[in-house]
């Protein structure tokens, strides 16, 4: 496939300090590698081809795989702990030292913009500086035994090469929040990274490398070929699946991964309530709903999908929020004055005109936004931050993630019918709620079925804090204390007859 760059896209790319950190090949077995077959990657504020990747093949995945079970098998056994730490604090280094190469990187695969591209270039850095630290506290327990002159330990071991799928709305973090817990562990990992945004992932694997990580412990597959990726899912040698992404597609590799009995870690779709109650300070409130609505244009799964705003503060919440939402300036994501990028695709787009359509047919009122914006490039993936009102559960958007700067606002009454109304969704991710009574933010807090929960706040996602949902929304948890565990198996070691 021939293309020519678009003269943005030149332009942004030459401001690249380090230019070869822009790769459109594979690395596997220790080597860059192209393939004849590739497949074109967006740039999604003009459509325009940003680049043609190496699409691999399940061959591939294999070799891949059968390297890192014997980059594990040596990783695991000849560092320590502490010496994974080091590597891991290095790669952090690196990470930071280039972190205005990785977001251009981003901002032209992903499209959100530059300043939230940094932030999540060091929101990414965050993992791998957190589970730098935690490599070295593994500690394994010593059970009082039940049996005479007996000791019984045990010992956490890295599980293994672990397959790790990873999503575009997150192009950095994503990736590191699996890797950096499987890499402290001492396990191998081989990456599957979105089609619509190889590149960064590519950056991340070329400085994990010039870190000093093995070059047998980390492999990059980027593939349109969505059959050749489940190698990683029914190989014998992966012990792991992490992904995230869709509900649908979860349950697909879950159902996959059984049939070898990898350990999973899934963390799928949202469907996250958002509650303004009557008590809320509807300013903060507001704030709220601006950071987790709007971030990375409504595309990820803790946006906000349903605003429930008490009957008596509604209207008062509502043209708050749209005041707020009409600052909002639409464009380029290099353009150092936008605030909000295009979508990553036209899918996107249309899906979030289905559910603006469908409610407005239903009795919903459009209160801002709906259109595509007319002083940005038409052929780009963009649509207006919209605000409904009169939203009802009947409506698509009350069922399924928009994935897109859509806010709808539905009205409640009482405590419990919010209450029943944010926990009526298969979904468990995210939820939200306001309010200035303690004992109430206890209540909520305890009844939402979610796995996180931000009360009086629109930001709840940290390297410290474990990251997961419940029901259809995924199991295992990331970040955290508890994002190591998912990379470790736990190993019960009985020591009988002491006393001889
Ligand atoms: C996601 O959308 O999957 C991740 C969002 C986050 O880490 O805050």
């Amino acid at each position: 496939m021939t293309f020519s760059l678009s003269t943005p896209i030149a332009e942004a790319l030459k401001t690249l300090q380090r230019s070869d950190l822009f790769i459109a090949d594979a690395f596997i077995a220790g080597n860059w590698v192209s393939s004849k077959k590739k497949f074109p990657v967006y740039e999604p504020s003009s459509g325009d081809v940003l680049g043609t990747v190496a699409d691999v093949t399940r061959e591939d995945f294999v070799t891949a795989i059968t390297s890192a079970d014997k980059g594990y098998r040596s990783y695991s056994t000849s560092t320590t702990a502490h010496e994974r730490s080091a590597l891991l604090r290095k790669w952090f280094d690196l990470i930071i030292l280039h972190k205005e190469d990785i977001a251009t990187i981003l901002v032209l695969e992903n499209g959100k913009t530059y300043a939230e591209a940094i932030g999540e270039v060091a929101y990414a850095a965050s993992f791998v500086s957190w589970f730098s630290e935690e490599a070295s506290r593994a500690y394994g327990d010593v059970i009082p035994s039940s049996m005479p002159n007996t000791t019984v330990l045990t010992l956490k071991q890295p599980v293994g090469v672990c397959g790790i799928i990873t999503p575009w709305n997150f192009p950095a973090a994503m990736i590191t929040r699996k890797i950096a817990p499987a890499l402290a562990a001492g396990c191998s990992v081989v990456i599957k990274p979105p089609s619509e945004t190889p590149y960064t992932a590519a950056a991340l694997v070329k400085l994990a490398i010039e870190a000093g990580l093995p070059s047998d412990v980390i492999h990059l597959l980027p593939t349109k070929d969505r059959e050749a990726a489940t190698e990683l899912c029914t190989s014998p040698i992966v012990k792991k699946i992490s992904f995230t992404g869709s509900t649908k597609v979860g349950i697909h590799l879950s159902k996959l991964a059984m049939g070898t009995m990898k350990k999973i870690s899934m963390e799928l779709g949202g469907n996250a309530p958002f509650i303004v109650f009557d008590d809320a300070d509807i300013d903060l409130a507001v704030q709220g709903a601006m950071v987790c609505k709007f971030r990375c244009s409504g595309q990820t799964c803790v946006c906000a999908n349903r605003i429930f705003a008490h009957k008596s503060i509604a209207r008062k919440f509502t043209a708050k929020l749209v005041a707020e939402v009409e600052k909002l300036k639409v464009g380029y994501g290099l353009d150092k004055s936008t605030t909000q990028g295009p979508l990553v695709n036209r899918a996107g787009v249309e899906k979030v005109k289905l559910h603006i359509e469908d409610a407005l047919a239903k009795g919903a009122k459009l209160e801002t936004g709906g259109a595509v914006p007319n002083n940005v490039n038409q052929a780009g993936f963009f649509i207006q931050p919209s605000v409904l009102s009169g939203v009802t559960k009947d409506m698509i958007v009350a069922k399924e993630e928009t994935f897109g700067p859509l806010a709808p606002v539905f009205e409640f009454e009482t405590e419990e019918e919010a209450i029943t109304l944010a926990n009526n969704t298969e979904f468990g991710l995210a939820g939200y709620f306001f309010s200035r009574d303690i004992g109430r933010c206890l209540r909520v807090a305890s009844a939402l079925e979610c796995g996180l929960i931000g009360v009086n706040s629109g930001k709840i996602s940290a390297a410290e804090s474990p990251f997961g949902g419940v029901k259809q929304s995924g199991v295992g948890r990331e970040g955290s204390r508890y994002g190591m565990a998912e990379y470790y198996v736990i190993k019960t070691v009985t020591i009988g007859n002491t006393n001889v």
